[in-house]
């Protein structure tokens, strides 16, 4: 028998089989056969590319079945190559240039799909479409949501209503698509059932996740130039938020979710939560390196690897900004430059955490999360953690 080679791997087919039921209902047979490659690794031929590409997408299409489902695998983060995703030493321009990329890739492929469906031509996940209005007013908060990357990357709009401009937008996306994108898009859609709001649940998170790790990636740079060069550390703190201030414009589309919807969908994410996020709990570490209550708390147990790495010291914003202020070399201007800058990122993760606190206040009500807190409570708590612990530059 001839060895199954990795890059004729049929995407098509299995990705249509996980959609017509959800990964959750996936056929017991179908895993089976995922199962059986993964038993015969060793004999599976191609480029270490494609190798690489099967085996990410083994791990997320087998997660229910091998037991160890968790919100990485539900966004199918390693699909999209979030870990690869990101690169220090990048100028402003680039980093935006890149996240910009990735913005467009998933809300015009986000908008592509809620056109096809109000146009009646969607095949996937048929429950629970929203109503025309509902899909209409979504369309305009996806190119809201897209706004400032249209902007960058010279999309301009003609002003032909929700569904023209939409339109306009999923075209632009898949023509600028590069070929890593359209695997990557292709293969990160693996709903757990078969509701319509799915996608866009998926393709919020995913929107997410991609900021928040070049976030990250920025934050630590300013973390490292802070000591020797404060005015390279007041440009990446600038950068990142211009990041975060754009990621905001996510909260009114998510917020367009029906919650029937959500709530049909949510029975089969048990034990998937962005309290799993790395990416954030990576950011907010960056900040300021959380208190022993925090770092034993559920918040860092749901992230071990990061909790690892602040228990092996991760340095802090915080941290090497209080060792710049006791540096009486230190120029008052650079202070303030950066005190302006931090305190605007502060301001911008207080508008993050109060916005999805309102989202999970209306969408869950009493319920606890997914992510086993109680759920809102949780949330009250955590939007009062300060952001930065040491006071003020300037203020000694
Ligand atoms: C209807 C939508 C949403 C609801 C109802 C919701 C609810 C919750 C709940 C209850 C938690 C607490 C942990 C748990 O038990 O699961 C949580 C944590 C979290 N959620 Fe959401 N969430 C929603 C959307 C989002 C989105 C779109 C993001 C963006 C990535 C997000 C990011 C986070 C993060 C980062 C945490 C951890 C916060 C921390 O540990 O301090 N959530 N969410």
């Amino acid at each position: 028998m001839q060895a199954p080679t990795a890059g004729r791997f049929p995407y098509a087919e299995t990705l249509a089989t996980y959609r017509a039921s959800g990964k959750h209902f996936v056929a017991r047979n179908v895993t089976a056969r995922l199962d059986g490659l993964r038993d015969n690794w060793q004999r599976i031929e191609g480029a270490e590319v494609d190798r690489r590409r099967l085996d990410d997408f083994l791990f997320v299409a087998l997660d229910k079945v091998d037991g160890r489902y968790d919100y990485a695998s539900y966004c199918a983060l390693p699909v999209l190559g979030l870990d690869r995703m990101t690169a220090p030493g990048l100028t402003r321009r680039e980093v935006l240039c890149q996240r910009d990329a990735a913005q467009l890739a998933l809300l015009g492929d986000l908008a592509g799909f809620e056109l096809d469906a109000l146009e009646g031509t969607a095949e996937i996940l048929p429950e629970k479409r929203p109503a025309p209005d509902l899909a209409r007013r979504r369309l305009r908060l996806v190119l809201a949501a897209l706004r400032p990357t249209l902007e960058r990357e010279s999309i301009v709009l003609r002003n032909a209503g929700p569904e023209g401009d939409a339109r306009s937008v999923a075209d632009h996306a898949r023509a600028r698509v590069s070929k890593a994108w359209r695997h990557r898009l292709d293969a990160s859609m693996i709903p757990v059932h078969v509701v319509h709001d799915e996608y866009l649940f998926l393709r919020v998170l995913q929107s997410f996740e991609v900021t928040f790790a070049w976030i990250a990636t920025v934050l630590q740079e300013a973390v490292s130039a802070l000591p020797t060069a404060p005015a390279r550390a007041v440009e990446r703190l600038k950068l990142a938020n211009v990041l975060l201030r754009e990621a905001l414009r996510l909260f009114p589309l998510i917020g367009s979710l029906q919650p029937a919807a959500f709530h049909d969908f949510r029975r089969f994410t048990e034990g998937a939560s962005a309290i799993q996020s790395t990416g954030y709990k990576r950011v907010e570490a960056l900040c300021s390196a959380p208190g022993a209550e925090r770092l034993n708390s559920v918040a860092y147990r749901s992230v071990p690897q990061v909790q690892e790495e602040v228990r092996a010291g991760v340095p802090s914003l915080s941290a090497a900004l209080e060792t710049l202020r006791d540096d009486r070399a230190s120029e008052p201007d650079d202070l303030a430059l950066l005190d302006a800058e931090m305190t605007e990122f502060a301001r911008q993760l207080g508008r993050w955490r109060q916005a999805h606190f309102e989202l999970a206040r209306r969408y869950l009500g009493e319920r606890g999360g997914t992510g086993y807190t109680e759920g809102v409570p949780y949330l009250a708590e955590t939007r009062q953690i300060p952001v930065f612990r040491s006071s003020p530059p300037g203020s000694s």
